[in-house]
């Protein structure tokens, strides 16, 4: 089968069909077998590109692999086989799930326990784009914030893969959504999914944009901040939170690891909420199932729309690894396991 197999840590966005690149696209890696009675193979459809596997195979991730891995974490595609003991899916199922590591390959083995089917009415492709993005913004927000109707919820990287989930969750919790983001294309996606206020951080100083909206619309400051960036952004913000407000911890796109002073913390009364959404499947796995089966009926009811913004082969890893970093995608950027020929999508 055709894999893309990480050999040696750097730089992602070089040509995978270079022997020389850290990430190289192999075309006979072994198809894995079932190795227990109730292991289902999947043939990979469509695998998402998430800024993690970006830091992962540059080795800057908080979790390090031993080399060589095949990277990839949510995917959706076909039950290709199954073991004696499969009860809930047969082949020809359409499932989708998420991995530590594995579905930048045709075919992936997983436990029947760990997958989704994709329910009738859903686009395969937008169910593989679905898990960690709208799963993270999911938990964030309303397993640990609590959102709740008329609460103002401020979505730092709001074009971005989780930003643009955080966006669509915060409006379907009737939160008040101000969302930052830099250039006039994903300000005016961000403005057609109806969110109330768009800050274009390229343009605009975030914290006068913010509290003018804020002024206008007679609220008092930020209930909660999802926050995937980090550094300056982060810093400028805390000053626009409420008595009260909690702060979601969700990354560091900026590279930058944001300070939040206690004593501020304190005398305010936020809250500050580490979110690892990949470590809820040691800890907390019935949350994050749930999460994931609420996120797929609401795609499968329209209620949430996945945006992809770059599709592109395993042979054109580096063009999509270069579009994360290059800040280009809106929403999401995916992989297509079969060369883009036999996947059809409805998005
Ligand atoms: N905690 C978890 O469980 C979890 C789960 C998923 C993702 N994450 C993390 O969340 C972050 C965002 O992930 P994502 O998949 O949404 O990534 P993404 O699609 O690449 O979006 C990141 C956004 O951050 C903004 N950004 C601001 N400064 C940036 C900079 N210097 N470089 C790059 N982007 C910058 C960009 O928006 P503008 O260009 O509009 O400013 C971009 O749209 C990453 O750090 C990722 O590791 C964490």
């Amino acid at each position: 089968m055709e894999a893309l197999v990480c050999k040696k840590l750097g730089d992602p966005t070089q040509d995978p069909n270079d022997p020389a690149s850290p990430v190289v696209l192999e075309k006979n890696q072994p198809i894995p077998e079932l190795k227990s009675p109730t292991a289902v193979r999947v043939r990979v459809k469509v695998t998402s590109l998430n800024y993690a596997n970006h830091l992962q195979i540059q080795g800057k991730y908080q979790e390090k692999f031993s080399l060589p891995f095949i990277p990839g974490s949510d995917y959706s595609g076909i039950v290709d086989a199954v073991g004696t003991a499969v009860s809930k899916f047969k082949v020809g199922d359409p499932v989708c799930s998420f991995a530590g590591l594995g579905s930048f390959a045709q075919f992936i083995v997983v436990d029947e326990a760990d997958l989704f089917g994709v329910p009738e009415g859903c686009d395969l492709v937008a169910a593989g784009s679905l898990p960690v993005a709208f799963g993270t913004s999911h938990v964030a927000l309303v397993h640990r914030a609590g959102l709740s109707p008329g609460q103002v919820l401020l979505v730092l990287g709001a074009a971005g893969g989780v930003g643009i989930a955080a966006v669509q969750i915060g409006k379907i919790c009737g939160a008040v959504v101000i969302a930052v983001a830099r250039g006039d294309e994903k300000v005016q996606y961000l403005k057609s999914l109806r969110v109330d206020h768009v800050v274009d951080s390229g343009k605009q100083n975030i914290t006068e944009s913010v509290k003018e909206f804020l002024r206008a619309r007679k609220l008092k400051g930020v209930d909660v901040l999802y926050d995937p960036v980090g550094g300056d952004q982060t810093k400028e913000t805390m000053r626009l939170l409420n008595w009260g407000a909690k702060i979601l911890i969700i990354g560091f796109a900026s590279g930058k690891i944001p300070v939040i002073p206690a004593n501020i913390a304190l005398v305010k009364n936020w809250t500050v909420h580490g979110l690892y959404w990949g470590s809820y499947k040691i800890h907390r796995p019935g949350v994050l199932e749930d999460s994931l089966r609420e996120l797929l009926s609401w795609l499968a009811r329209g209620l949430i729309t996945v945006n992809i913004s770059h599709i592109y082969s395993f042979s054109e890893a580096g063009l999509a690894f270069s579009a994360i970093k290059d800040r280009k995608v809106i929403g999401k950027v995916m992989l297509v396991a079969d060369g883009g020929k036999t996947v059809r999508s409805k998005l």
